[in-house]
């Protein structure tokens, strides 16, 4: 298993910049991994969580098909829009509970090669992906860790830490290939700059003040100097081990 257990950049906050940039896109890490996958030009791949579709439209212009899964229309409504201005014939889109369904049935039966999602995962996801997944299909991923927000003192019901996510996978029975948790941190030169930066605002931080996240996170400012983990994630490839 490749295993790095930590990578934290630290980023001095620049107001011309400001912090966009990386947040929409997929990580290098995981773009690395996808076009490492040997043989995905001839994959069916599910792409669990998949949002505005940006993980399915990139894994269509590499496999043969794939099927991007969210519980919520709007989503899928523009994932499907998306899909249909770049001519992408070889996705489709489903609106449903990923943690309801079986992957195998989208795909009438058919074998599943690649298991994807970005930052949509939950034990009852790995156990669906394991089910749909042929032998030695890749489940690949990215998942908040803990590190996210770590500053605002509550953790997100779906951060995972390293050790429970191995531990999790290892039981139904895949090899973990690579574990890796990525950190960015901006550090700021004082509240005022934070406020000003927008980085937390509007509907985010009505949601973090209802739910303590931003008294914890002004706490941290007092304690520790101005400085908000903006990404901390897992990045997992893992493959499925033994028989159907
Ligand atoms: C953080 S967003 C990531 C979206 C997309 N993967 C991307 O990278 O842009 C998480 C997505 O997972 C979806 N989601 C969360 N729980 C879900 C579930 N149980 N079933 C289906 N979709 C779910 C949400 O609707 C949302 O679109």
């Amino acid at each position: 298993m490749t295993y790095v257990p930590f990578q934290r950049r630290e980023f001095e906050y620049d107001p011309q910049v400001g912090w966009s940039a990386a947040e929409h896109d997929l990580s290098s890490t995981f773009t690395v991994l996808i076009d490492g996958i040997v043989g995905l030009e001839n994959f069916t791949a599910i792409d669990v969580g998949c949002g505005r579709g940006r993980l399915a439209l990139h894994l269509a212009a590499r496999a043969a098909r794939v099927v991007g899964i969210d519980w919520d229309p709007s989503q899928i409504d523009l994932a499907r829009t998306r899909a249909e201005e770049l001519h992408c014939t070889r996705v489709g889109f489903v609106c449903a509970d990923a943690e309801q369904i079986e992957y195998r049935d989208l795909v009438a039966g058919s074998p599943v090669h690649l298991v994807a999602a970005n930052l949509c995962m939950s034990s009852a996801i790995m156990a669906r992906a394991y089910r749909a997944l042929a032998p030695v299909g890749v489940f690949l991923f990215e998942a908040f860790h803990r590190s996210q927000w770590q500053e605002t003192g509550i953790l997100s019901r779906f951060a995972w830490n390293e050790e429970d996510m191995a531990a999790c996978l290892r039981e139904l029975g895949f090899r973990i290939e690579y574990l890796g948790v990525e950190q960015d941190a901006v550090r700021f030169r004082g509240k005022e700059e934070f406020l000003q930066s927008g980085l937390v605002s509007g509907q985010l931080r009505e949601k973090w003040e209802r739910d303590g996240r931003w008294a914890g996170l002004l706490d941290s400012f007092q304690r520790e100097g101005c400085r908000l983990t903006v990404r901390g994630h897992l990045i997992v490839k893992a493959i499925k081990e033994g028989q159907t």
